[in-house]
């Protein structure tokens, strides 16, 4: 029997949707109430996920409101998984790092400190970031460049494993009657000097119960893919579709073993995000919600706003669609349907939202399509997949046996309403087909990782 997929929940607590914390089921304000976080982490743990991960973005601005608001306001991801270790028993907890900005003992420290705390649960999600901003709050002029951040990023991670090694295997003896606390000969100094990384060590922590701990790395550029492929456990990818996610999974198994690893070493996991309800249909409802909760210029309230991205109005989308600027089209209100013979002159980019439309969320099955959903979908598009339990187990199967994925982030449209169903219906559905539900003490056991290979060189044989 195939082994279980890798199933993680990837917490956003104000939801993964923009317009998420605006439907009637959700929180008013999870990202202020550590009940929520709580509640996501049991669920989560009971239902048997893998792992909570929680990303991270090192800047704010009033341009995130209507892009990306769970971007806002985040708590810091360390922090997250050490509250939520306190309440969970089993479950893995994965934090994301950004080694642009952050130093690499100190991360060292906290990490190896998260998994000692929590008996070997505890993984490095390893991003560069792409937020410029992050630059001046962090006393530099300006945000890396990419192979500047990637050359920063490959001397980080060995530093990492440096550091994390610094305890050699039986350098703590605890010889209270000999008097004899340690081995000193087993307390390794890192040692490291890269061009962009320089530390000493050894590391002030105990070694960490998992010796590394299992690392991702998110990214979608040449030297994300090669850093993934040479040194990550997880590479977590951006994956709009099955068939970029076969080939972005193929390249990095191709670039893994070219540099020598055993391809299965590296698990690749997509984000996915499933509307869950119990029926179809009042999945579909949800997501024509959600759509219809996205905020639009339609004459009144937001347009006036600085930060309102321009995308959202019917004339954006009617350009966008090549629909002509004398068109009649043009006079519609955002509400009216869209009379088919209007669609069916639409361009390119007019049918492709109209076809993800429809194929996402069904929505033509029962009723006809307003500007509005299409203003939506095309200025905030989602791949969403929408449905009862088997519709989600479906998807997660088929993407296995594409070969597209490894496993699964699973994001939530709005909290907790949205992981409470994939929990309570999908997450049954997917364990009583064997594709949730993997076991092992430690997150690098449930994850099938081979022990990890020592940064250090053996010591020589005298
Ligand atoms: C699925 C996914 C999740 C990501 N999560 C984060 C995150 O939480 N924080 C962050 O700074 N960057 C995150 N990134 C962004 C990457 O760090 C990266 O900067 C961005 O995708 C640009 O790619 P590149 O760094 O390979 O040029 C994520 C990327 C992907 C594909």
């Amino acid at each position: 029997m195939t082994e279980p997929l890798i199933v993680g929940a990837m917490v956003r607590t104000i939801g993964a949707y923009p317009s998420g914390w605006r439907h009637p089921g959700a929180h008013a304000d999870p990202q202020g109430d550590a009940a929520v976080l709580r509640r996501i982490a049991r669920l989560g743990e009971d239902a048997g996920l893998d792992y909570l991960f929680f990303g991270d973005w090192l800047a704010t601005g009033p341009d995130l409101e209507f892009r990306d608001p769970y971007l806002l306001a985040r708590i810091d991801p360390v922090s997250a998984v050490l509250y939520l270790a306190g309440v969970t028993e089993r479950i893995g907890l994965i934090a994301t790092v950004n080694s642009t900005y952050a130093d690499p003992y100190a991360t060292a420290r906290a990490t190896a400190s998260l998994d000692v705390l929590t008996g070997g649960r505890a993984g490095v999600n390893l991003v560069t970031g792409a937020e410029p901003r992050a630059a001046a709050n962090h006393g530099r002029d300006a945000h890396a460049d990419n192979p500047a951040r990637y050359d920063r990023a490959e001397e980080f991670v060995r530093a990492l494993r440096l550091l994390w090694e610094s305890w050699g295997e039986g350098a703590w003896i605890a010889d209270a009657a000999a008097g004899v606390l340690i081995d000193p000969e087993r307390l390794r100094p890192a040692g490291f000097a890269g061009e962009h990384v320089r530390v000493e060590g050894p590391l002030n922590v105990a070694r960490p119960p998992q010796g590394h701990l299992p690392l991702v790395h998110a990214g979608t550029s040449p030297r994300s893919r090669a850093l993934a492929a040479t040194e990550a456990d997880l590479a977590l990818i951006a994956a709009p579709d099955l068939g970029s996610a076969v080939s972005a999974r193929t390249e990095l198994r191709g670039l893994a073993e070219a540099s020598g690893r055993d391809p299965d070493e590296l698990k690749v996991v997509v984000p996915v995000l499933p509307v869950v309800a119990e029926t179809d249909a009042a999945a579909r409802a949800i997501v024509e919600r959600l759509l219809l909760l996205v905020p639009i210029d339609d004459g009144g309230g937001h347009a006036g706003r600085e930060a309102f991205p321009a995308n959202r109005s019917l004339g954006s989308f009617l350009d966008a669609v090549g629909v002509a600027p004398d068109d009649p089209a043009r006079v519609a209100a955002v509400d009216d349907r869209v009379p088919a013979e209007t669609a069916r002159r639409f361009a390119e980019a007019g049918a492709t939202t109209l076809r993800l439309v429809q194929d996402r969320t069904g929505l033509a099955a029962g009723r006809d399509l307003t500007w509005r959903h299409l203003i939506a979908a095309h200025a905030v598009p989602a791949a969403f997949v929408v449905g009862g339990p088997a519709v989600i187990a479906d998807h997660f199967e088929r993407w296995r046996d594409a070969g597209a994925a490894d496993g699964f982030n699973v994001l939530s449209a709005f909290q907790p309403a949205q992981f409470e169903a994939f929990t309570a219906l999908a997450a049954p559905e997917l364990r009583r087909r064997g594709l949730l539900g993997r076991s092992g003490e430690t997150l690098r056991e449930r994850l099938s990782l081979a022990a990890p290979r020592p940064a250090h060189a053996p010591a020589a044989v005298a």
